[in-house]
């Protein structure tokens, strides 16, 4: 799908929008600005559009990751969105036709999904702040994800961190891969990618 491109215009009132909502919650963003669409194209990359099946986005904020995700080739219809924070739900409804916006906790991640899903989604997109919660809840997090994806199904999400977003001991058995450092994101991050299954 071709969007028509982001102008400054609307790259500055996202920015804006985004630091004032950090302003307010601090926490629930975990970033003053938005990411970059070299971060997001390599989120995106990790997702096989020819795979078919919904895809699960958590924490889109103004919707970066989606745009990638649709510029993939992933149909607005196979996209479900879960965001916290009221404001950019109005925002990525706008900008989205046939995307899926759902307001609500990504952390109870079948409860927020409801029964809108007709099949098992192929991947989850997050770029939710992990680190600002309890390693449990992301470890339980995880394992949801991986309970409602198709066999092999990757957990995407990104981090500025050297280390994983996501503790390995008490995450589910998975098999985890990372990207590069991608240089040209304001910070610098990686993505990490964690498939359901165990290390051959
Ligand atoms: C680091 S920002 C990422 C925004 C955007 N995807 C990007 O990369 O620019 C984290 C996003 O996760 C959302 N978020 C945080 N906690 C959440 C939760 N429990 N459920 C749903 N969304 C949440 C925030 O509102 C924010 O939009």
């Amino acid at each position: 799908m071709s969007l028509p491109p982001p102008t400054p215009q609307s790259r500055f009132a996202d920015a804006a929008q985004f630091l004032r909502t950090w302003a307010a919650n601090p926490l629930l963003l975990g970033a003053v600005t938005p990411s970059g669409p070299a971060l997001a194209a390599a989120m995106a990359a990790e997702i096989d559009p020819a795979q078919p099946g919904p895809v699960i986005e958590l924490g889109p904020g103004t919707g970066v990751m989606t745009e990638a995700l649709l510029e993939r080739g992933i149909a607005p219809e196979r996209l479900f969105l879960i965001e916290y924070e009221p404001g950019f739900c109005d925002l990525l409804r706008a900008r989205f036709p046939g995307v899926t916006v759902l307001q609500g906790d990504a952390y109870a991640l079948r409860a927020t999904l409801g029964a809108r899903l007709r099949q098992a989604p192929i991947a989850v997109v997050s770029s939710l702040p992990l680190i600002t919660r309890p390693e449990a809840q992301r470890a339980a997090l995880v394992a949801e994800a991986f309970d409602l994806m198709v066999p092999n199904g990757p957990f995407v999400q990104f981090s500025y961190s050297l280390f994983s977003p996501v503790p390995l001991k008490l995450a589910p058995p998975h098999r985890l891969t990372t990207s590069p450092w991608i240089w040209r994101n304001v910070p610098p991050a990686r993505v990490w990618i964690y498939r359901t299954g165990v290390s051959a």
